[in-house]
């Protein structure tokens, strides 16, 4: 199983989403492999914001040696699933999708919740870690399942 996590920079939720769930894959034994990619490009060859993390560390999670890039259409063709993080993201990677079949790859990581952009507050990063740690582990139940 491949597994796309996608926001908007690629530096603050995506690579926490990335590293959970390749953390939980792992542990879990479930042999899948977790990118992710931003529909932004302000920040592509970089690491991960440094409260991202920090965050993550907190958990036992490395996301340090990720490295930002910008979503692109051949990940319809590499990725069985694409999770994103809010509405705006949705619509950004709908709007390259080139049928159905690759439509219907993309859903939001929490279903009909929306994963808040930290950026601007660095109080919501541990709250965003948690968010994403429980949407992680509810679609594993599902996909496992
Ligand atoms: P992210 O947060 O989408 O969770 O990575 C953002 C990080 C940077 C910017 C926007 C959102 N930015 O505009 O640089």
């Amino acid at each position: 199983m491949k597994i796309l996590m996608v926001c908007l920079g690629n530096i603050c939720r995506s690579p926490l989403a990335e590293g959970i769930m390749q953390h939980l894959s792992d542990e879990q034994g479930l042999g899948w492999e977790v990118d992710s990619a931003g529909t932004g490009n302000w920040h592509v060859g970089e690491a991960p914001d440094r409260r991202s993390i920090r965050a993550a560390r907190n958990h036992g999670v490395d996301i340090s040696k990720q490295v930002c890039r910008v979503f692109r259409r051949s990940d319809f063709d590499e990725f069985d699933h694409i999770f994103v993080m809010d509405k705006s993201n949705l619509s950004n990677v709908l709007n390259m999708a080139r049928n159905d079949t690759d439509a219907q790859k993309v859903s939001m990581l929490l279903g009909d919740k929306i994963v808040p952009d930290p950026y601007y507050d660095d109080n919501q990063f541990e709250p965003v870690f948690t968010l994403i740690e429980d949407g992680c582990k509810a679609i594993i139940k599902r996909l496992v399942e």
